[in-house]
């Protein structure tokens, strides 16, 4: 949700910026802005994607060795240039770049307007920028304390980074419940919403906190928090590859991450999982592991694709640990008062680590003596960050809006925690932990062998991207499968999908089935395989169009089905793992086709730090 970058030191500003600002596009991407110290504190915005700003600017007059930018989506007032950041204050010596939401934007608003500020925007980020000013103007303290009295007043979350017309050598940055990354250089200084507009210049970053201040000043640095109370930086390095984060001959991010899942997938389970010796470890659970097999219960809370992990952890979990679990949504746990026992155990999922609703579900659960244990993919994000313990998912960076290997780490990271508890419980058989050890550690070899599908799932998708609806049905393992593909299916094509249990569908989907109508069976060989194949006929008999994923070798389901596709034959339970593969390639050509923007689809933002 938005994405800010921003640079002091003996480089050009500018190009720095706008590279940075690409990288954190998946952010947001309505409009876009700059700031710069070129003669002037000068705002270069526009509507629309950072290489429409790029096209309105010409270089030579931006040579500036300071400068903040800003890529957005929006929450306050619509897309246009006059909402784009950065924002000045009423003189137009500070400008402001903004990452959040300020709740009491409202009633600021109203104070500052009675004392005569006006406002060129509809954003709550202009006014947080005249607040400060306004204390700035009237307490004559420095600018780091006004920002500092200002953080005391608002409400809401942020992250910030403030630039001063008369201070050519000073970043003053924040923040709250938003991300902020500081790279420090030889002389320089990076500011950004993650690392990856960091990682070429140099690999010392200092993760903010919240409620800390940073500010650099004539190429040094100091942190204090809102109370004044000074911190030393902690310095860390960071792993990133620069190859991480770049296209790497793929025509988009989202397809280069579903090719990616073979390495992903064993990244996850490298060092954890070595089947032929029967060791599996996460370090991340050792200390709390006791406290999962002891628990009466676990809630999962995450949002979107992650919860549809929580769904398949939720089914692996109670079968072989057969500790009771209940999935939610991060939105719904946190405002209806749920019930939390001192001891409960709560896994947080989020591939960001940002995301607001789950982080607040976290904080919740908390406060009332849950243990709460995060898989993120976000090293050092705040989900992970305000976790007991947890696992980092280990996919690499995730750049395309839709999140596809970061789902398949997620479940690969959920498994292997559902069989280390049901081991230390006792719960599962020797023979049978051992079976699934091997089976998981076998996973990339078949994930590989479904991506070689690609050619005959763009075939498929050709023949059906003008469809206007389209059904997704799974039973059991396969359920959540459905419905991830569904959402895949929506969010980057726009085409209408839904994700059913299979044997719902006669509860009222089942209406909507005519030849039109293309309908998913996410059908492989499991215990439920006879009764979905009832299902497949039932939509065959109303002339449903049927795209069936079967197990290789299948032979009933190939003389019913329009369409096949064949995937290797896994254990029922980690079969999500190879079966979303064919669903994800689908959606990724279906939109393809249609023209649609894959990795930045309409009104989307990767990482939703808004609730
Ligand atoms: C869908 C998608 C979203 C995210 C959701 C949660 O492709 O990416 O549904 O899964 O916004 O995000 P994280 O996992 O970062 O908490």
């Amino acid at each position: 949700m938005c994405g800010i970058v921003a640079y002091v030191g003996h480089r050009e500003a500018y190009p720095i910026i706008v590279k940075g600002l690409k990288r954190l596009e998946y952010r947001g991407y309505d409009s876009a802005g700059i700031a710069l110290l070129n003669g002037g504190l000068n705002v270069y915005k526009k509507k629309g994607k950072v290489v429409d700003l790029e096209a309105t600017l010409t270089e030579e007059e931006l040579s500036s060795k300071i400068g903040i930018g800003h890529t957005r989506w929006a929450t306050h007032g619509e897309p246009n240039d006059r909402n784009a950041h950065p924002h000045y204050s009423s003189n137009k010596n500070l400008a402001i770049i903004h990452n959040g939401i300020i709740e009491n934007y409202d009633s600021l608003k109203k104070e500052l307007t009675a004392r005569g500020h006006v406002f060129h925007s509809d954003t709550d980020s202009e006014v947080f920028i005249h607040f400060i000013d306004d204390i700035y103007q009237n307490t004559k303290c420095s600018l780091e304390e006004a920002v500092r009295l200002a953080l005391n007043k608002v409400v809401g979350a942020y992250a910030i980074v403030i630039i001063d017309e008369n201070a050519p050598n000073q970043l003053i940055a924040a923040r709250k419940g938003s991300p902020l990354v500081l790279g420090i250089g030889k002389d320089e200084f990076f500011l950004a919403s993650d690392a990856t507009p960091i990682i070429e210049y140099t690999n010392e970053v200092v993760y903010l906190n919240d409620y800390e201040i940073a500010t650099i000043r004539d190429g040094s640095l100091s942190i204090r928090n809102v109370e004044d109370i000074p911190s030393t930086p902690y310095i860390q390095k960071l792993e990133m590859q620069l190859e991480a984060i770049e296209k790497g001959g793929y025509e988009h991010f989202m397809l280069k991450e579903i090719f990616e899942q073979p390495r992903s997938i064993s990244d996850c389970m490298r060092g954890r999982l070595d089947a032929n010796r029967g060791h599996l470890v996460l370090g991340g659970l050792r200390e709390y592991i006791n406290k999962i097999v002891n628990a009466d219960r676990i809630l999962i809370v995450a949002c979107g694709t992650s919860w549809h992990a929580g769904t398949v952890a939720e089914y692996i979990f109670e079968e072989f640990t057969r500790i009771p679990v209940e999935v939610e949504y991060a939105s719904e746990f946190r405002y209806r008062n749920p019930i939390i026992k001192e001891g409960d155990v709560v896994i947080a999922i989020s591939q960001s680590g940002e995301t607001a609703d789950t982080l607040a579900a976290i904080e919740l659960a908390k406060s009332k003596g849950a243990i709460i244990f995060g898989v993120c993919n976000v090293v050092g994000s705040s989900i992970a960050r305000a976790s007991h313990a947890g696992s980092y998912t280990h996919a690499g960076p995730e750049i395309g809006v839709a999140s596809t290997k970061a789902f398949t780490a997620q479940v690969t990271v959920l498994t292997m925690v559902a069989l280390l508890v049901a081991h230390r419980k006792g719960s599962i058989t020797e023979a049978r932990y051992h079976e699934l050890l091997t089976d998981l550690e076998q996973i990339p070899v078949k994930v590989e062998k479904a991506l070689a599908l690609n050619k005959q799932i763009e075939y498929i998708a050709d023949i059906f991207k003008d469809a206007r609806n389209f059904l997704y049905l799974g039973r059991g393992y396969n359920f959540p499968v459905a419905l991830e593909g569904a959402l895949k299916l929506k969010e980057i094509s726009y085409i209408h999908a839904e994700g059913y249990p299979a044997a719902e569908m006669k509860h009222g989907p089942i209406a909507l089935i005519d030849e039109e109508m293309p309908v998913v069976f996410i059908a492989t060989h499991d215990s439920s395989y006879e009764k979905i194949v009832s299902n497949i006929q039932e939509v065959k008999a109303r002339k449903g169009k049927v795209i069936a994923v079967v197990t290789e070798g299948d032979t009933l389901i190939p003389k019913m089905a329009d369409f096949i596709i064949e995937v290797p034959a896994t254990n029922e339970a980690i079969m999500p793992l190879i079966s979303v593969i064919p669903l994800q390639l689908l959606s990724y050509h279906i939109a393809v086709m249609r023209g649609c923007n894959v990795d930045q689809p309409r009104n989307l933002a990767k990482s939703v730090t808004v609730e």
